[in-house]
């Protein structure tokens, strides 16, 4: 028997680590000898602190876990073989999170909340480390691995779908005698944890698919490249290389191959660009994060000028379950040229909000309401923000699109590294352009005028319509300005940058024109709302009162209260306090 914490970043900022505290101390208090292990995330994050139990093959996984609830846990589960049925999401019986999981298909998160992410023991204990065995054991060719990854159509998962067979046998064949292999774990969208979770859950599966891309295109020496911001990602890395490397799965002469590789980890400062490969490039190099013009393309001048590969923390993790059950395998899952998984990560108004892996093909309205239990509060879906900043809105009317690299970029969208924002009825359109463009505005490295100046145009703009200044032309200019920017742009960050207003424009011009005519139909543009109370529905209890920072509100006891028009500030605080729902925007 042993028990499992799930100490990925959710978690712990849930309070997974004095769970596990008080788990370790009470254990130790009863005498008994069950080992308290931490493991990664297995994507219900919105049931965390979750403790598992794994008994005789047998697991039960417990959600909301506070170190409270943990007596109770030990004490009826544990030493009185009685589970709390009440605090159990997930087991071998029916629960209510039973569909969360259904219609997953986990390669990716294969070991992510199953293994232990700091012991390569359970790594190689779970098949880890086979693929690369099989390879190099058996002598296989680089050809041969790329005729592999090209049967499972894999494609790249950092956004732009480029099929990773064709990266790495552009790099294998571009001559030089010195090559490096890149993981880009530089994930910078608000909103996204895919390659977060992955690293923090099951940091060998990368490298692992490092080596065996290393092993293919000829590279002897690689990079992660991880955001600093990631601590918990980059102290587990650096465990697992350090691990690695001890074990003989790095370093010179691999399982006595001849392969050498040596992998080194460099944290980026957090610049959303330094995603680009280029600027990724220029970043390890020690120089300023910047995008430069291509070609030359970076698998044929790279990282100091040589050869260079470089794939994302998803893709290079799907690597060792295709070499080690084939291409075929991978590519039965899926629909047209998108073909396997993919991961999201779901935010914003869902229910399930965490990281899910599902079949490519599946559309996004299963994903909302099957796997992620539909909208909070069960309130009408509005939009879908998907690839972040770089990505567009898609509205509820094209939520049976399946998820696929065309069909997605045909609504706007972008498939993107996999964030989803979902959004419902009181979110306001025009604000979540002007957040994104802000975003990408401070993003910019600045070195293109429109990227530059384009997008601070744009965003003074949209700063207009929110705060109710904008005026008819304003609507024109911006949509200019969108195609300009797009089109000008050297890098992928300036070229979609304009994408969140472009789809907001297409879909929601409504609501850009109600703006403009003074209204925010979903009531959250603080210059264009008022509070006002229902006499009707008010009664009279005073909590809005008390609350209000303004003193804006006025009443006797018992009698319906009114708010003073030229007091508010529009905080909103009564609206969220009042018992009877009596407050409301208009
Ligand atoms: S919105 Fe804020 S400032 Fe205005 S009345 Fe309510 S609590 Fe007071
Ligand atoms: S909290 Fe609601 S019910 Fe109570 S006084 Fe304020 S508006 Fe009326
Ligand atoms: S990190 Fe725990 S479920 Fe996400």
């Amino acid at each position: 028997m042993k028990i499992l914490v799930g100490t990925g970043t959710c978690g712990i900022s849930a309070g997974a680590l004095s769970v596990m505290e008080a788990l370790k101390k009470e254990v130790k208090e009863r005498d008994l000898e069950i080992p308290v292990e931490e493991t990664g995330c297995c994507g219900m994050c919105y049931r965390e602190v979750l403790v598992e139990i794994r008994d005789n093959g047998r697991s039960r996984i417990y959600g909301e876990v506070t170190p409270k609830r943990v007596s109770r846990i030990l004490e009826e589960d544990i030493m009185g073989h009685s589970p709390v049925e009440e605090w159990i999401v997930k087991d071998h019986k029916a629960r209510d999170d039973d569909s969360f999981f259904a219609r997953q298909k986990r390669i990716v998160l294969r070991n992510c909340g199953i293994i232990n992410p700091s012991s390569i023991d359970e790594y190689i204990a779970h098949g880890g480390y086979e693929a690369i065995r099989k390879i190099l054991e058996n002598h296989w060719t680089p050809e041969t691995i790329v005729e592999v990854v090209k049967k499972s159509g894999i494609r790249g998962r950092g956004g732009a779908g480029f099929p990773t067979w064709m990266k790495w046998k552009f790099a294998h064949e571009a001559p030089g005698s010195k090559k490096y292999f890149i993981c880009n774990g530089d994930e910078g969208d608000p909103g996204a944890f895919m390659d977060r979770s992955v690293l923090e859950g099951d940091p060998h599966s990368v490298i692992e698919g490092m080596l065996v891309g290393a092993y293919t295109t000829g590279a002897s020496e690689g990079y992660i490249y991880v955001r600093a911001e990631y601590p918990l990602a980059v102290k587990r890395l650096r465990k697992a290389i350090k691990d690695a490397s001890a074990m003989g799965f790095l370093g010179k002469d691999i399982l006595g191959s001849g392969f050498s590789f040596t992998l080194k980890l460099k944290e980026g400062a957090g610049a959303f660009v330094c995603g680009e490969e280029t600027a990724l490039i220029a970043s390890i190099e020690g120089r300023r994060g910047m995008p430069r013009v291509r070609p030359p393309f970076p698998a044929q001048k790279g990282l100091w000028g040589h050869p260079t590969t470089i794939n994302n923390v998803e893709t290079l993790a799907n690597i060792p379950w295709i070499i080690l059950n084939g291409g075929d395998a991978f590519g039965v899952m899926g629909i047209d040229r998108s073909r396997g998984t993919k991961v999201f990560a779901m935010a914003g108004k869902i229910k399930r909000s965490g990281l899910i892996e599902v079949e490519m093909g599946i559309t996004l309205r299963d994903i909302i309401y099957q796997v992620c239990g539909g909208i909070v509060n069960d309130r009408p879906l509005k939009a879908l923000q998907l690839g972040g900043p770089s990505g567009g809105c898609v509205p509820t009317s094209l939520i049976d699109t399946p998820v696929d690299y065309e069909r997605i970029t045909q609504t706007g969208a972008i498939m993107g590294s996999g964030g989803v924002i979902v959004m419902d009825d009181t979110t306001c359109m025009v604000e979540v352009a002007r957040f994104f463009i802000s975003f990408t505005q401070n993003e910019s490295c600045g070195k293109c005028v429109f990227c530059r100046i384009g997008t601070k145009r744009m965003l003074e703009i949209l700063d207009r319509l929110v705060a109710g200044k904008g005026k008819e032309e304003d609507l024109r200019i911006l949509e200019d300005l969108a195609q300009k920017v797009k089109s000008t742009s050297l890098c992928g960050l300036g070229q979609t940058a304009p994408n969140p207003v472009i789809t907001t424009l297409q879909y929601f011009a409504d609501e850009y024109r109600a703006h403009i005519e003074g209204r925010c139909p979903a009531h959250y543009c603080r210059a264009l709302i008022r509070y006002e109370i229902s006499s009707e529905l008010c009664q009279g209890c005073g909590l809005c009162t008390r609350k209000c920072p303004t003193g804006a509100i006025t009443g006797e006891k018992k009698k319906a209260h009114v708010i003073s028009g030229e007091l508010c500030v529009k905080c909103g605080i009564c609206r969220s306090v009042c018992p009877f729902s009596a407050v409301t925007a208009i």
